[in-house]
């Protein structure tokens, strides 16, 4: 871009060199890279700001000043998305009525496939009668790459529900390497629950900046995720959006989730579709203009990189179990848990229906970004000098 208005005042000032004088060239800092060149014998000023340095409003800055820039690492999206994921086919650690299948038979059964516009599917077995008692088919992923810290950016057009049903996206680490739950829900619940599952020491800001409101104990917002105490259940925060889980959620088109994960803390935005951030849609991603999250983790009560390591990505869809089974009775939902299990038409939207995960991974950037662009304008200021240069020397000497 740049060079080619260059090439234009070049032009037009060979041909009308009167107003030739008034060129010039100003670095704004506000403003970016101005030229004021001849256009039909008027002084016009264009700005020549590039593309890249307007692009870089992502850019971020960290409580101690630095400045850094969140850049793609991976992506999971299409025909290549399950290449990137283990599965898990072991019984459900947390007791669900399922029977997690491998790669091999989730393929055959058509329990994941891609579609051919891209749309990556994920579901429960809904097709199937079973007898009493009899687990149903259903799936667990585990990404190979793990993170320790990173930006994961889950775009989904429908995440599962139902009675009976209980599915997750979430990150886990290996022993005592922590648990992220990022989606999670029950039965027709409507709003999402974040939790987080530590080793002891490990609390919620009371007072932090989020939206949710904390899960209670006794009547008392719980703030310890130690993941040892009070059955498992970790620290939670329950989004105050009706859209953020369930049939809602589905309804219109699902959305977006990200989990931003550095040493600034943790913390989960949901958007539904309609609100999704455009610098998440366009490939940059800036968190600190989304607002306060759904739910967050601050490091002050709980160090983001010592309670948390070397995470893989994790979905599944269980059913009955821990939370889906010991909260049936009182859910509303009909009969019991496993009665529900049996019709395979209780289980049609039991399905994950995904277009990308993208994980970002936080770059630091050298200097602060008034001294970066004006180093960058200076480069491009010089291409642009010596055009001027030319110009100057061939009107003189015509
Ligand atoms: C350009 O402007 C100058 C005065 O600034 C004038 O003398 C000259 O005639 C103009 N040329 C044309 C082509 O209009
Ligand atoms: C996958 O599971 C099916 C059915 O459970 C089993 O028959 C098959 O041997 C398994 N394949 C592998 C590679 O483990
Ligand atoms: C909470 O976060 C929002 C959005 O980032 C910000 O505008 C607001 O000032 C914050 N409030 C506090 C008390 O930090
Ligand atoms: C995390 O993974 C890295 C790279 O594989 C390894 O060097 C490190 O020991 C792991 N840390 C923990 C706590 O497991
Ligand atoms: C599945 O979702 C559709 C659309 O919201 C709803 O009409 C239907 O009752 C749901 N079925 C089950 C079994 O939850
Ligand atoms: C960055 O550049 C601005 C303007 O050129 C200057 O005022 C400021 O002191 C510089 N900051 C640093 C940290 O060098």
């Amino acid at each position: 871009m740049l060079s080619n208005i260059a090439h234009f005042a070049f032009l037009v000032v060979l041909k009308i060199p009167s107003c030739m004088a008034n060129s010039r060239l100003q670095i704004d800092q506000q403003a970016g890279l101005l030229a004021s060149i001849c256009l039909a014998n008027v002084t016009k000023q264009i700005d020549l700001t590039p593309r890249s340095i307007v692009r870089r409003s992502n850019l971020n800055t960290n409580p101690d000043g630095s400045t850094f820039l969140w850049l793609p690492q991976d992506e999971y999206s299409g025909k290549t998305f399950f290449d990137g994921f283990a599965f898990f086919s072991d019984g459900d650690p947390t007791n669900g009525h399922v029977n997690y299948v491998n790669r091999s038979r989730a393929f055959e059964r058509n329990l994941v496939y891609t579609q051919d516009d891209g749309v990556v599917i994920m579901k429960g077995d809904d097709s199937t009668w079973l007898d009493k008692g009899v687990y149903r088919e259903s799936v667990r992923i585990s990404s190979y790459a793990q993170y320790t810290t990173g930006l994961f950016i889950l775009d989904l057009n429908r995440a599962p529900w139902g009675c009976g049903t209980w599915p997750a996206f979430w990150t886990l680490g290996n022993g005592q390497a922590g648990e992220i739950d990022i989606i999670e829900g029950v039965h027709d619940n409507q709003h999402n629950q974040v939790a987080w599952h530590t080793k002891d020491g490990c609390t919620l800001t009371p007072g932090a900046n989020f939206t949710g409101n904390v899960v209670q104990l006794n009547g008392k917002d719980n703030l310890d995720c130690d993941g040892r105490k009070n059955q498992n259940s970790g620290c939670g925060i329950i989004e105050w959006s009706r859209a953020s889980y369930g049939p809602y959620f589905d309804s219109i088109g699902g959305g977006v989730f990200a989990m931003k994960w550095d040493e600034n803390g943790i913390a989960v935005w949901s958007f539904y579709r309609a609100a999704v951030p455009k610098d998440i849609i366009d490939g940059s991603p800036d968190p600190s203009q989304w607002g306060a999250p759904s739910a967050a983790l601050e490091p002050k009560n709980c160090d983001p990189l010592k309670y948390f390591v070397n995470h893989s990505i994790i979905f599944d869809i269980t059913f009955c179990g821990d939370w889906a089974g010991n909260s049936y009775a009182t859910s509303g939902c009909p009969g019991t848990c496993d009665d529900r299990l049996m019709d395979p038409g209780n289980f049609v939207n039991a399905t994950w229906s995904i277009n990308s995960l993208k994980v970002y991974r936080k770059q630091p950037i050298k200097g602060r970004i008034t001294n970066e662009s004006a180093s960058l304008f200076a480069s491009h200021a010089r291409s642009l000098f010596i055009y001027i240069f030319a110009i100057i020397s061939i009107s003189s000497a015509l």
